[in-house]
């Protein structure tokens, strides 16, 4: 009988793509079958995330209840994987000394020799180096599993804001070739795939070396890609301003199958702030930056990441992060945090007096603000009809369909399940709070073949 394993993630996007990985690996090369429930596993992962304190602190908690699965079924490994692992190494053997695995997002391919030489008695196996692409060499052909599929194009982060983790977990900037990307995308349209989602630290940091000598950056993957037959939807997670170039600017102009949808983290809207933050902008840069875009693409929804109580903000410039999103409008949502001190970076050295509950007050009065300028973008849809790429039953009413707009928004409405896999004309009938009601009124004619496993 084949070995089982069970993958749980915490964090970003990428970790979610990772932990898919750690799965096919085991799958494609070691004959393991993936489950859904823990205690049916063999194998047990914990994909971790360091980016915020909370984050990390819940990876000893779950380990400890894992720690039972493994004195009811003996001969059950366990695996921690990602940031924590990244940044802690053996110490996580110290502090839990009945894990078996330990590795990083660089070395995860690396899993089914490390479970091999762990069931041979072997001890612990850590292993969180940072082997440069080896990684996607080394990775299965991923295989399509609906409709959208997320491609990583690039690995790590150079930047070194002085707040995050990710450069020393993940390892500096690096990026695949160009036509290694152009072959996965086309083995998934090929599947059946129609919308593919580019994940990367710094996604627009892509320098993917080509086959002429020369290199490619987002907006020539990006017009590469629409071109392939079958790819009608493009996005990409996550972006930084400073690498924001005009090419980019322009596949917005351009490319009909980029979305309309930007998720472009701006941090503080404070200048004082974004130099201690290291970002290498300035707020009017980023206004400017976004006023191009909007005019490349009126109508793009714009998503965004911000921090507060990074340490040095006063009131002041905490207004002049309520000012800015209010001049920017973020209707496409965001994510905002209070300022978690990561132990390691620079801005951990920096004197941080604002106390917890005034750093809580203002998130919850930029939070307030941020959720009524994305119930508002939210209303103003109501009416309109939206392409939406219908992906299969919502997960909440599976007698209903679910896609996402051009601009990210989920949409529910009732359908027939011949629908999936083809764009429908979806007119939007109301609003909630973190989904669209809507109502079919066209859908895409011819069918397009559906997916065939094998
Ligand atoms: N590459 C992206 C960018 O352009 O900024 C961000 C990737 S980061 C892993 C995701 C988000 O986590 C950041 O945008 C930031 O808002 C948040 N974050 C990172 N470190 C943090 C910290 N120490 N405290 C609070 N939030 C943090
Ligand atoms: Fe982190 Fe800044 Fe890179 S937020 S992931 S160091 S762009």
């Amino acid at each position: 009988m084949s070995s089982t394993v069970f993958v749980e993630t915490q964090g970003c996007q990428m970790n979610v793509y990772d932990a898919d990985r750690m799965a096919d690996v085991l799958v494609a090369e070691a004959g393991f079958r993936r489950v859904d429930a823990p205690e049916e596993a063999d194998v047990l992962l914990l994909n971790t995330c360091s980016v915020r304190e909370k984050a990390q602190e819940k990876v000893f908690s779950h380990l400890g209840r894992w720690r039972r699965h493994k004195e009811r079924r003996p001969g059950t490994l366990i695996g921690v994987g990602g940031c924590v692992a990244s940044q802690e190494g053996g110490g996580i053997v110290r502090r839990a000394p009945f894990v078996d695995l330990v590795f990083g997002p660089q070395t995860l391919h690396r899993l089914p020799e490390m479970v091999a030489r762990a069931r041979g008695g072997g001890g612990p196996q850590i292993d969180v180096s940072f082997p440069e692409i080896e990684k996607f060499d080394r990775l299965p052909e991923p295989r399509a599993e609906g409709f959208t599929a997320f491609v990583s194009i690039m690995e790590g982060c150079s930047k070194y804001c002085s707040f995050c983790v990710v450069p020393y977990t993940r390892g500096d900037e690096i990026s695949r070739p160009f036509e290694d990307v152009v072959a996965e995308v086309a083995a998934l349209a090929e599947q059946g795939v129609r919308e593919v989602d580019l994940l990367g630290q710094n996604v627009n940091a892509y320098r993917g070396p080509m086959d002429d000598g020369t290199e490619a950056d987002l907006g020539l993957l990006i017009h590469y890609l629409a071109a392939i037959d079958g790819i009608d939807r493009i996005r990409f997670t996550t972006s930084h301003p400073a690498e924001f170039n005009q090419g980019l600017v322009d596949a917005y102009r351009e490319v009909p199958e980029l979305a309309s949808y930007l998720h472009l983290p701006v941090q503080s809207g404070s200048d004082l702030i974004l130099r201690l933050m290291k970002r290498g902008y300035a707020v009017a840069e980023y206004e400017a930056l976004i006023a191009e875009v909007r005019a490349a693409r009126p109508g793009i929804a714009l998503a965004t990441d911000l921090i507060v109580g990074f340490p040095g903000e006063t009131a002041d410039e905490f207004e002049e992060t309520v000012a800015m999103t209010e001049r920017v409008v973020f209707d496409g949502g965001a994510f905002s945090f209070v300022y978690s001190s990561r132990p390691g970076t620079p801005a951990a050295d920096l004197t941080d007096d604002t106390p917890p509950e005034v750093k809580r007050a203002r998130l919850h009065r930029l939070q307030a603000l941020l959720q009524a300028q994305q119930l508002e973008a939210a209303r103003r849809l109501v009416g309109s009809v939206q392409a939406v790429l219908v992906e299969g039953p919502s997960r909440r009413n599976p007698a209903e369909l679910t896609g996402r707009t051009p601009c990210n928004r989920t949409v529910n409405f009732p359908g027939e399940s011949w629908m999936a896999g083809r764009f429908a004309d979806v007119r939007v009938t109301g609003a909630r709070a973190h989904s669209l009601r809507g109502e079919v009124v066209a859908v895409e004619r011819p069918p397009r073949p559906v997916a065939v496993a094998d």
